[in-house]
């Protein structure tokens, strides 16, 4: 990937989300905020930030690319931290049927949802999914995220779990956006294996497992932990298992009910636990205690009319959250950052600040690379968002609106709107 030297001067507000580890509580409010700022790429990585004068001071701008940010707000890269973007065939059908009133559950239990897009993944070829993968991310670039997190989890077989997370290993050397890869063979328990779950999961821990881990095909494993899917001791016993391959722990916890997800990632000190709609009191109290980022994803549960994640709640109670599209052809086909952000901020009670912080250094957290991404700070990558307007506050203010006009990605310009 190229990696390019450049400076973006005068920005009205330059948001550099400071810090290489989640933010807690409190601090989330606390992004940094840098006025007639400017900042250094070189090599693709951040040398300096400032304000513009004294920027411009130390450096020779005729020895760089360019960039103007005169009344616009510079931002660090979206991190998407929670995505399910390989997949094949749509589930449009299904959508209706929700709006008419079926819930999500409904329609898995008919034989829809999860396993439905496992018949369209399988069927899809290894070209077609790249094809359709590299599709997708361009229109995650137009949005401003330049990391993203994709799961298997439509192939629910060895050949097509193994496939999905191949695709993502190629985009990823292919496509300007980073890709962290988690394996999720644990979605959903396939039609060949139905009423056999203890079987699907033997296979997946003995046959899938150790191929993923010995050619480091995945950085997470994950489970979906809900009722009529995995339980708690079923994933506890594939969590443990993957600890042993030394894989880092996400999990899809409380999305339906209320079952303990949010407990079982503290008790093994999981790196994220994402939905949390019906995570209990105690198990949100329990992740703050153990540094278990909560990653919300609003946009799911708007499409699937349920009522979202006590986001004002994890705040208050030290929580770091972290906010992501969970972009997927089910339960929310969508990966728009501005429908998230208006969620967050307008029903969810985040102020703005805390939805920037759970975009960027707290989404990067919650795939363990707060360390490389998710803020402006020296020795990061030079992965940067420029806004339109002059002012952070009009990413909500225009509402569900992309105001991104321009993405860098290691010092490189790669969206120019
Ligand atoms: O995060 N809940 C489980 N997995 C996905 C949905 C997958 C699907 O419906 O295809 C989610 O919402
Ligand atoms: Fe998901």
């Amino acid at each position: 990937m190229k990696k390019g030297n450049m400076i973006i001067k005068n920005s009205s507000e330059l948001v550099t989300c400071s810090g290489n580890k989640a933010k807690f509580g409190k601090e989330m409010g606390n992004i940094n905020v840098i006025s007639n700022g400017a900042v250094v790429i070189e090599d693709g990585i951040i040398k300096d930030v400032g304000n513009t004068e004294d920027i411009l001071k130390k450096y020779d701008e005729t020895k760089y690319e360019v960039i103007d940010a005169k009344d616009k707000c510079v931002l660090p890269g979206f991190v998407d931290s929670h995505t399910h973007f390989i997949f094949g065939g749509y589930r449009a059908e299904e959508f209706s049927w929700r709006l008419r009133g079926d819930s999500y559950m409904e329609i898995m239990n008919r034989g829809g949802g999860i396993v439905n897009s496992v018949t369209g993944t399988r069927n899809a070829t290894k070209e077609e999914l790249f094809d359709l993968g590299k599709k997708r991310l361009n229109s995650m670039l137009k949005f401003g995220v330049t990391t993203v997190e994709g799961k298997s989890g439509y192939g629910l077989d060895y050949e097509t779990e193994i496939k999905q997370l191949e695709v993502m290993k190629e985009l990823d050397e292919e496509h300007p956006i980073d890709i962290c890869r988690t394996f999720l063979g644990a979605h959903a328990v396939p039609n060949e294996y139905k009423g056999r779950t203890d079987e699907y999961i033997d296979f997946i821990l003995e046959k899938v497992l150790p191929k993923v881990a010995e050619d480091k095909l995945a950085d997470f494993f994950d489970v979906f932990c809900e009722k009529g899917v995995f339980s708690v001791e079923e994933s506890r016993k594939m969590f443990l298992k993957a600890k042993e391959y030394n894989m880092k722990l996400k999990i899809h916890a409380d999305e339906i009910v209320e079952l303990g997800g949010a407990e079982l990632a503290a008790e093994l000190g999981m790196v994220s636990a994402d939905h949390l709609l019906h995570a209990s009191d105690k198990g949100i109290k329990d992740m703050a205690e153990k540094g278990v980022v909560s990653t919300l994803l609003p946009t799911t549960a708007f499409c699937l009319k349920e009522p979202f994640a006590k986001g004002r709640f994890m705040i208050d109670n030290g929580c770091a959250v972290a906010l992501a599209t969970d972009f997927n052809p089910g339960s929310g086909f969508t990966n728009s950052i501005p429908l998230m952000f208006a969620l967050a901020t307008i029903y969810m009670n985040m102020s703005i600040e805390e939805a920037i912080t759970a975009m960027t250094l707290n989404g990067a957290a919650a795939i363990d690379r707060a360390d490389e991404v998710g803020s402006i700070d020296i020795g990061k990558k030079g992965d940067i968002v420029i806004l339109e307007y002059p002012s952070y506050k009009f990413l909500p203010y225009h509402t569900g609106v992309n105001i991104v006009e321009k993405v860098i990605k290691n010092g490189v310009l790669v969206h120019n709107n």
